[in-house]
This record gives C-alpha cells, structure tokens and sequence, in this order.
C-alpha cells in the first residue's frame, strides 16, 4: 500500500497540469460556422439605406424640400402631392399613388419606373434595402 500515495500525487500533478494548459477549442477558420439567418428588413435598417437619400429629401414633417421634395408621409400619398415642388412633366404624369410596389419599383430603378424623372439616383438594388426603406418612410409617415 505503500504506492498508493504516490500514484495520487501523480494523479493530481496531471490535473493540476491538465488546468493550467489553455482550454481546448474547436479550431477557428475565421468563417461563421453557419448561414448567417436572414433577417428580417425593418424600419430601423431602413433609416441606414434613407442615408443615400438625405442628400436631396427630408423626411420629417413639414421639412423643407431639397434638390427632392419632402418625403413626409409620402407612402401611400397621390404621385407628385407636394404642391410646393416643382416635379418633372413625367412625374406629374404618372399618377396613382406610391403603394408599396410603385415605390418598390420607383426605388429599384427610378429612370425605369418612370422614365424623365429628374430624380438623378441609380435605384437601390437589393431588394431587402429597398423593404427596410420603405418601411422607415411608413414609420416616417405617422
Ligand atoms: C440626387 C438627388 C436625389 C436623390 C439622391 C434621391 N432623390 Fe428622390 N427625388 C429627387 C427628385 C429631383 C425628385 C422629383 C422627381 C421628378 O419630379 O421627376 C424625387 C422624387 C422622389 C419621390 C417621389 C415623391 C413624390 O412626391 O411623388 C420619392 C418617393 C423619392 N424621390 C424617394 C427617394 C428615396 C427613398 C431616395 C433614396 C434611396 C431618393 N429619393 C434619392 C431627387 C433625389
């Protein structure tokens, strides 16, 4: 019985050094390990992509309009409502309202959509920038 203390001692020198060594980890890449889930577009995200805006639109109520008119409560409202704006023949023709799909478009491709704006923008084109902005113009509108 005599070995039994110093098999115990060894015991606990290797857990003690066991301790002291860095835990183990899963190697690192530098890549996540999973697809990132898609996430949802959100007014929040939108006020980020209205960035690209600001240079020519306000938002907020009664702000002033810009090389753009005021965008305040513009989702929704008649094509071309701003009656202090000096739109563009094309723009005063287009009519309808700026739903959801008119804007989608409209920001997606602004020359396209409606073809002589003087809206000098090249479109938004990803599509879930374009959700999150018109989510904050919605949120914008209240
Ligand atoms: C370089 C300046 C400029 C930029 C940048 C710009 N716009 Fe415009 N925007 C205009 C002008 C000018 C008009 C009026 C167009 C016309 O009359 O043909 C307009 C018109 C609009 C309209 C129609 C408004 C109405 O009253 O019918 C919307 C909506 C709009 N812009 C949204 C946006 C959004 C959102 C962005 C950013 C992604 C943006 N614009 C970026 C200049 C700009």
């Amino acid at each position: 019985m005599r070995i039994a203390p110093v098999l115990l001692a060894g015991v606990l020198t290797l857990a003690g050094c066991g301790k002291s060594e860095p835990p183990a980890e899963a190697p690192t890449t530098g890549e996540p390990t999973a697809e990132a889930p898609a996430v949802a577009p959100t007014a929040a995200m939108g006020e980020q992509v209205f960035r690209r805006c600001v240079a020519c639109h306000t938002v907020d109520k009664g702000g002033a309009n810009g090389i753009g008119p005021n965008l305040h409560g513009v989702v929704g409202a008649a094509v071309a409502s701003k009656p202090d704006f000096s739109y563009s023949g094309a723009m005063k023709a287009k009519g309808g309202i700026w739903d959801e799909a008119a804007l989608d478009a409209y920001l997606k491709a602004p020359m396209k959509a409606v073809p002589g704006t003087r809206m000098a923008f090249a479109g938004v084109i990803d599509a879930a920038d374009r959700k999150a902005l018109i989510l904050y113009l919605e949120a914008q509108s209240k």
